[in-house]
């Protein structure tokens, strides 16, 4: 039986302006993800930009141009940036696709005749950095309640279109206890299931003096959070290709920053149950990137561009380093700092120089060739690693998932400070030194693998090192067998996968 599709989602980000490492972030985690998937069969990853709403338009307005001429202009910079680090991306959406607005419109129409939605008046707040409705109860000192934002909020007074998403608050109570691992990490499935029991509000879903936004069969716009989280079923071609649709929906991984639950963990599931569709089998929330306590964003002026991250340090390194340092779900307090820590001793010192001294020694004993051995003489099989970063990856604990790539990384060192191929070679312990190389050689060839989901280009760099064809990807099941390096591979060392960085600054 064929398995169903992986699905993966980012969120889309606004198009207000050029990304940082915080919306690179999500990304990344999502494309290993998928690379994790693809050991194991197909997937489907889904990012995008969101580009209607009063925020997108403000900004273009500022620029002095139409939104329309503001998206166009920016959305290869969004594109460019998952290029730039090693994303793959199977569908790249943007909100003002005529794909995407006929499902919104076709939607929109559905829950008219569904009964789900009815015309009344919205008298309240409406905060445009968040595009959120909020009433007059919740602010806080007059402001946005969003302890992240507090900016000043606008009055409106219109004729809209709601959502009865209050009726929905029994059943997302219900299903929150008999699901309890569809949202995560548990800090936000506690805070989301407080807040529905605390009770929900019907939502205001169309917007009456906005025009940019998807229009709808009246004069009014669509909502551009319901706009936006339409996406992630309109570009699996809801309701236009019903075999493709079901061939990917429920989505299996949603992955959101913790700022936007709300949106997708009491609107969204209510919103599919109306439309009768499967909920998503995992919402999962992480934490944020923090920049002295503070989070990373555009209004705080405390962000790092992620292209000038990369040409610094390489985007692998820079993947690597994001999933590393803190634990998938918690925030991350970013330095620069840590980065260097990072480069200079996992990347340069533990990884790198493995490499590096590995296949010199193999040069320099052995002609570069991958010696033939005894299968019995392995004294390193590292049996159970796949499996173990398979489902620390797919489980999004990337640190985890690292830290038992790790094992093999000091384990291989080690190896080679205590079993010493230079003594070996001295003393014409021939069989043993053969032994030795091919095992370092054959755990390179696992490191490689076991790395690819999170470092592609440095995996790739090691596979041809190592003399390898193809690439590092395809079946663990099947590449994960310890003793499959052919004997006889001509290995080709080549440059440092880590190399100094010229401003390489000691780290304390
Ligand atoms: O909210 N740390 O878009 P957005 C970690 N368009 N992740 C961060 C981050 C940080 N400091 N800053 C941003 C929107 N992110 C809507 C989404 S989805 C249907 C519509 C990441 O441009 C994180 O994934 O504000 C967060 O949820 C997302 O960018 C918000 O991007
Ligand atoms: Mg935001």
């Amino acid at each position: 039986m064929s398995q169903k599709t992986t699905f993966i989602t980012t969120p889309i980000y606004y198009i207000s302006g050029e990304p940082h490492i915080g919306h690179v972030y999500t990304t990344i985690a999502a494309d290993v993800l998928r690379r994790t998937a693809l050991t194991r069969g197909s997937a489907f990853l889904l990012t995008g930009t969101d580009e209607h709403g009063q925020k997108v338009a403000a900004a273009a307005a500022a620029a002095g141009i139409s939104p329309q001429a503001w998206t166009d202009a920016l959305v290869p910079r969004w594109q460019a940036l998952t290029t730039r680090f090693g994303v793959v991306c199977d569908d790249f959406i943007r909100t003002t696709e005529e794909r995407h607005q006929r499902v919104v419109v076709a939607v929109f129409e559905a829950l008219k005749a569904r009964g789900e939605v009815y015309l009344g008046t919205y008298e309240g707040w409406y905060c445009t950095n968040d595009e959120t409705f909020w009433l007059e109860a919740k602010l806080v000192d007059g402001r946005c309640p969003n302890p992240e934002c507090r900016r000043e909020v606008q009055w409106i007074s219109e004729q809209n279109w709601f959502f009865s998403l209050a009726k929905y608050r029994d059943r997302l109570l219900a299903y929150y206890r008999a699901n309890p691992h569809w949202l995560k990490p548990q800090s936000v499935w506690n805070e989301m299931y407080a807040a529905i029991e605390s009770g929900l509000e019907d939502l205001c879903i169309s917007r009456s003096n906005v025009s940019w936004g998807v229009p709808l069969p009246d004069s009014r716009v669509m909502y551009v959070w319901l706009d936006a989280l339409l996406n992630y079923i309109s570009a699996i071609g809801y309701g236009v290709d019903p075999s493709r649709f079901e061939a990917y929906w429920p989505a299996d991984v949603q992955l959101i920053g913790k700022d936007i639950a709300r949106f997708h963990a009491i609107i969204w599931p209510a919103l599919l149950w109306a439309l009768d569709l499967p909920l998503p089998r995992l919402v999962y929330a992480h934490g944020w990137l923090t920049v002295d306590g503070q989070k990373m964003s555009k209004s705080r002026g405390n962000v790092v561009n992620p292209f000038a991250l990369a040409d610094r340090f390489g985007a692998d390194a820079v993947r690597y380093f994001l999933l590393r340092e803190a634990a998938f779900g918690s925030d991350f307090s970013y330095s620069e700092q840590k980065i260097l820590q990072r480069y200079v001793s996992d990347l340069g010192n533990d990884l790198g120089n493995l490499v590096h001294r590995s296949l010199a020694m193999l040069a320099k004993y052995r002609d570069s060739l991958v010696p033939a051995i005894a299968p019995s003489s392995l004294v390193l099989p590292a049996q159970h690693l796949g499996e173990r970063v398979y489902e620390a990856f797919a489980g999004l604990q990337f640190r985890e998932g690292l830290d038992a790539v790790w094992e093999l990384v000091s384990g291989l060192n080690r190896l080679i400070d205590e079993r010493k191929p230079w003594a070996l070679a001295k003393a014409g312990e021939d069989a043993a030194l053969d032994a030795l190389l091919y095992e370092i050689c054959e755990g390179l060839r696992w490191i490689a693998l076991c790395l690819e989901p999170i470092m592609p280009e440095k995996a790739r760099a090691m596979w041809q090192q190592l003399g390898l064809a193809g690439e590092p990807t395809g079946s663990w099941a099947e590449l994960l067998q310890w003793g499959l390096l052919p004997p006889g591979t001509r290995t080709v060392p080549g440059a440092p996968l880590f190399p100094r960085l010229l401003d390489d600054v000691p780290v304390a």
